[in-house]
């Protein structure tokens, strides 16, 4: 049977990155949850980044699939890899922080290697339409200042940013747990620990319901 495959995407530069405990935190407690094996792929993509989009990789995104890969081949093949792990993940792990108001250029640099035209949306006359199934998505985000508050106190070019990226691909199922306003505690890592737990108590038992494996053996 195909093992449950998880993708976990790691953006933070830092080595003792807030936003990574939070995620470990979640998936400690998802992992015993998840019937069968489980197949993790880790993406270190802001202590590890990838190198920014070429000049060729950016030029194929304008040609049909077919010629692109005829003339740009071995420079698609990164967004390939990328795009095949997202494919087959059944479940989408992003742990990252918030920087100037939104996500950190790491992330921006994955999403513009896995968002392409004719692989994960094709354009039409409508407007674009996603090719990847729906899959459950949860961002653990932390921040230093006041994000996400009703009524703002910072503008959230967050999390509207990131529904319209992976939803562009056909991701809607997407759940945010945040921990904000880090740069006033003392002990963040203790508040992480905290709002991790809380998550655990109010929302991991529906969001253990959304997983589901995809039945395609490997
Ligand atoms: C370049 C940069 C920009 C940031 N911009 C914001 C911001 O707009 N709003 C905010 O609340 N915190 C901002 N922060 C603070 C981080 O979100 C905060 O330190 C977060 O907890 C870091 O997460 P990490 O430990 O996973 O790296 C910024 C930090 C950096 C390094």
């Amino acid at each position: 049977m195909k093992p449950f495959d998880i993708l976990l995407l790691e953006c933070s530069p830092r080595t003792d990155a807030t936003s990574t405990r939070l995620v470990h935190r979640l998936l400690d407690a998802l992992r015993p949850r998840i019937d069968g094996k489980v197949r993790l792929t880790e993406r270190r993509i802001g202590a590890e980044p990838l190198p920014p989009i070429s000049a060729a990789y950016a030029e194929s995104l304008l040609l049909p699939i077919a010629e692109a890969r005829e003339r740009y081949g071995a420079e698609l093949s990164l967004s390939d890899e990328l795009v095949s792990e997202l494919e087959r993940a059944d479940l989408l792990l992003i742990a990252t922080p918030v920087h100037n108001f939104t996500i950190p250029a790491a992330l921006k640099t994955w999403i513009d290697y896995v968002v392409r035209r004719e692989v994960t949306f094709k354009s039409t006359p409508q407007g674009k339409v996603d090719l990847l199934r729906d899959r459950p998505t949860l961002v653990a985000v932390t921040s230093g200042g006041a994000m996400f508050r009703d009524p703002p106190q910072q503008p959230d070019f967050f999390r509207p940013y990131l529904h319209a990226a992976l939803g562009v691909m056909g991701l809607n199922s997407v759940r945010f747990v945040q921990t904000t306003g880090l740069a006033f505690s003392d002990t963040p890592m203790n508040t992480v620990e905290t709002a991790a737990r809380a998550w655990l108590e109010e929302g991991l038992q529906q969001f253990t319901r959304t997983l589901r494996r995809e039945t395609v053996p490997s």
